[in-house]
């Protein structure tokens, strides 16, 4: 959840660390620091402090680092020791010669720290990170070059781990590990320069060529180039590769928020991700990257789809596309339930993981379950390279582009539709769909973005309609079918982003328990579409009417027997019943926005939460 970077070149390196600080700062926002290699040599000099990056910042220009060309940096997600100037990174051994930063948890620090003590070291923080500073700290000492250093000491961590690290006795030099799934170690490939980040993010300003370890892999950089190591020690071949994403489609622009941009970058994002699986005309699917994963398709029984939050959310979606269209018995299942369950599957499952990020440890986990189980897997992924697409035995890529705010949006929607056309190729491969239907359902998600852009014209009014929700603390959203996703997914941004109590329900359940909350202070936000059950829908919006619950409801243009029933309608352009979801789920984002913005809330980074989550 931490955000790492480090650099190694010929220009100074604060500037270039504090860059990529800002650009990783969605990845946990309680602490940051800095740690340099002197020109001038000695030991590293430290900046670190609890709070955001202006923070930091701040302490930087009351008292200036030394220059330097090497160094790290790291913004923290707090784990073990709560936000502090002591417990922020990086962190130095008993001696200042080596400094550390590190995302996961060390699982067996206590046991390491007694240990450690015990043999004279003393510690500054409450943290597990400052065990490996001291861990090694010992290796140093005994001989072990930091390469050498960072292997015996992963040796002895438990848990899952991505790690960095500098010593003063090696200037230009700096090494990174990855143990299991706590994050990516990114390694970014300049002219006479060398960086490495937990993050695509915060390289892409310096490079496109980039290499991901795997896990169990070390990495020793220095302005040359990398050489690549395995924890046993043997020497692992690693080749970097070009990729696509825009370093200026990540900047924030005119926007106000990262997040305000990607509402808005929906209609693009989703453009590029359905030209990037199909062709309109002719009706063509072109999923490439599916590769082993391929001639499953034909031979599983049943689709089983997990992802954690707004992913989980999209892969509910694609439960429908997979029964709808490909005619297969599809589930759902939350990556870390699904992990401990001891799940009975086996090869005649698909697994398909939905993960934006592709690093979330709950869903690598499920992917690891299910690999033990030799079922096959697709991962629906934005990030390329990232953990899931190599776990997995085949991809759908989405093109949404970076996402910078910590509450997705346009990850969700193209997640939707790659899982739209997963779905769609099924049933191809297996011979469930004629070319015709194949062909309209490729024209109609093809029409969406520009649906989902007429959609957004009515911001304003969508965000006025917010006002309503000013000072209420409670709000329940209700929807069915293809809409139940939708209304966990409403709920869901109206919780992280302006802290409003929010609850998705099935609407089918509300009679048998959440009735209960209706009254006049208790707001209900009805996805009343056109879908098979929309009659349904209309009866609960009746009952919640009866009881002098508020409605705001979700219809589609033109409904006028809706429209007259709730106390306030948005609507939402006719489209096919399937593709309902990436509609309506458009006024639901804005409408969380602006209820946040009113509250004041910090809409980019709402508090406790991180971007990527790598800690179980
Ligand atoms: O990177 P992932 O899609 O695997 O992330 C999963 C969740 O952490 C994520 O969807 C989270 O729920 C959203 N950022 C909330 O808006």
């Amino acid at each position: 959840m931490c955000g790492i970077i480090a650099y190694t070149g010929s220009r100074q390196a604060a500037p270039i660390l504090l860059a990529g600080l800002r650009d990783l700062e969605y990845r946990g926002y309680d602490s940051a620091g800095v740690a340099l290699l002197p020109e001038s040599g000695g030991e590293p000099a430290v900046a670190k402090r609890r709070g955001k990056i202006a923070e930091l910042d701040a302490a930087i220009g009351a008292k200036p680092l030394p220059p330097a060309r090497t160094g790290i940096g790291h913004t923290r997600w707090a784990t073990h020791g709560a936000p502090s100037d002591a417990n922020a990174h990086p962190h130095t051994g008993s001696g200042s010669e080596v400094v550390v930063v590190h995302n996961g948890i060390v699982e067996n620090y206590a046991a390491l720290r007694a240990e450690l003590s015990e043999r004279g070291h003393a510690f500054e923080s409450e943290t597990d990170t400052e065990t490996i500073a001291h861990l090694l700290e010992e290796a140093l000492d005994s001989g072990s070059d930091l390469l050498a250093a960072m292997r015996e000491t992963c040796g002895r961590l438990a848990g899952s781990q991505a790690i960095v690290a500098l010593t003063s006795r090696e200037p230009g030099v700096a090494v990174g590990a990855r143990i299991g799934h706590a994050g990516a170690v990114v390694v970014g490939y300049g002219e006479g320069e060398m960086l490495l980040s937990s993050d695509l993010a915060a390289l892409l300003p310096h490079t496109r060529d980039v290499a991901f370890l795997a896990d169990r892999q070390l990495v020793r950089i220095d302005e040359r180039g990398a050489t690549y190591a395995t924890l046993d020690g043997s020497a692992a071949e690693v080749e970097p590769r070009t990729v696509s994403l825009d370093p200026a489609s990540a900047a924030r622009g005119p926007y106000e928020t990262y997040m305000l941009k990607e509402i808005m970058e929906q209609p693009a994002a989703l453009a590029d991700t359905i030209g990037g699986l199909m062709t309109v005309e002719p009706a063509r699917l072109t999923l490439d990257d599916l590769a082993e994963a391929r001639p499953w398709l034909e031979r599983v029984e049943r689709v089983l789809l997990v992802g954690m939050g707004t992913s989980l959310h999209a892969a509910m979606v694609g439960r429908w596309y997979f029964e709808q269209i490909a005619r297969l018995p599809a589930d759902i299942d939350n990556a870390s339930e699904f992990r401990y369950r001891e799940p009975v599957l086996g090869p005649e499952t698909l697994v398909v993981s939905v993960s934006q990020s592709g690093e979330t440890v709950d869903v690598l986990e499920a992917m690891n379950v299910a690999r033990a189980s030799g079922a096959p897997q697709i991962t629906i992924c934005n990030t390329p390279g990232s953990q899931t697409t190599r776990v997995a035995d085949g991809a759908v890529h989405t093109y949404a582009g970076l996402e910078r705010g910590v509450a997705s949006s346009k990850t969700f929607t193209t997640s939707i539709a790659a899982l739209f056309a997963l779905a769609l190729e099924t049933a191809r491969v297996r011979g469930r769909i004629s070319d015709d239907d194949l062909a309209r359902h490729v024209r109609d998600l093809a029409a969406m973005p520009e649906i989902v852009g007429r959609q957004l014209e009515s911001f304003d009014a969508i965000a006025k309609a917010a006002d309503r929700f000013r000072a209420t603390e409670h709000i329940l959203f209700l929807g069915r079918g293809p809409a139940l996703p939708i209304a966990l997914e409403g709920a869901l941004k109206m919780k992280e982003l302006s802290y409003v109590h929010a609850e998705g329900y099935a609407a089918g359940e509300m009679k048998h328990g959440p009735i209960a909350l209706i009254d006049p202070k208790f707001p209900t936000v009805a996805l009343a579409g056109q879908h098979a059950l929309r009659s349904k829908i209309v009866s609960n919006i009746e009952q919640i009417r009866a009881r002098d619950g508020e409605v705001l409801a979700i219809v589609t243009e033109g409904d006028d027997e809706l429209i007259a029933l709730a106390n306030e309608a948005l609507t939402v352009p006719p489209v096919p019943a399937l593709l309902e979801p990436l509609a309506a789920i458009v006024p639901l984002q804005v409408l969380a926005y602006a209820t946040a913005d009113a509250r004041g809330r910090d809409i980019d980074q709402p508090r406790n939460l991180a971007k990527t989550v790598t800690v179980e």
